[in-house]
């Protein structure tokens, strides 16, 4: 990413922040609507999912000008989610539920260039977390 678009993407994550909940509510409304099919992966109750939604979301843009603070965070969020059995479509529907709230709630100032910014971020945080998740546990 280029540092105006890690600036891009703390600014208008800024401008999101204090509507946190709608965030959350519309990310997982339009995940749900695109891919229901993974409404049955999410068993926790649906507050504390949403609010770890945006705390992972939170560190993700704080670090993306620190990648050797962010990498240690979401390699653990990576091995986590191994165990989901995800597959590069999984991560293809989270993106565009992501870009699609985005756009709600920033509107006009989603432009093409803060959209090309969002994407490339979430590429930055898919490509730690695949890494991560693939991953294997020293030979026994
Ligand atoms: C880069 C993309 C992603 C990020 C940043 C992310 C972030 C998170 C976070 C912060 C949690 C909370 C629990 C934890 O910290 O382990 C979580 C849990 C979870 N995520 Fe992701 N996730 C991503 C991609 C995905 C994808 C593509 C799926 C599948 C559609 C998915 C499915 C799940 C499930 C099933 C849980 C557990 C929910 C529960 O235990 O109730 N995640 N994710």
């Amino acid at each position: 990413m280029t540092p105006n678009q890690i600036k891009l993407v703390q600014t208008t994550f800024a401008q999101v922040v204090p509507i946190a909940a709608t965030i959350a509510d519309l990310f997982y409304g339009r995940l749900f609507e695109i891919a229901p099919h993974v409404r049955p992966m999410f068993p926790k109750n649906p507050s504390e999912q949403k609010e770890q939604l945006m705390a992972m979301l939170r560190t993700a843009v704080a670090g993306l000008d620190n990648l050797d603070g962010l990498v240690p965070a979401v390699s653990a969020l990576g091995r986590r989610h191994a165990g989901y059995g995800l597959e590069a479509r999984h991560y293809v529907l989270v993106g565009s539920a992501l870009l699609w709230t985005l756009e709600k709630v920033l509107a006009e100032a989603f432009t093409s260039e803060v959209k090309d910014a969002w994407a490339s971020a979430y590429i930055l945080l898919w490509t730690t977390v695949t890494d991560a998740a693939s991953e294997r546990p020293m030979a026994a």
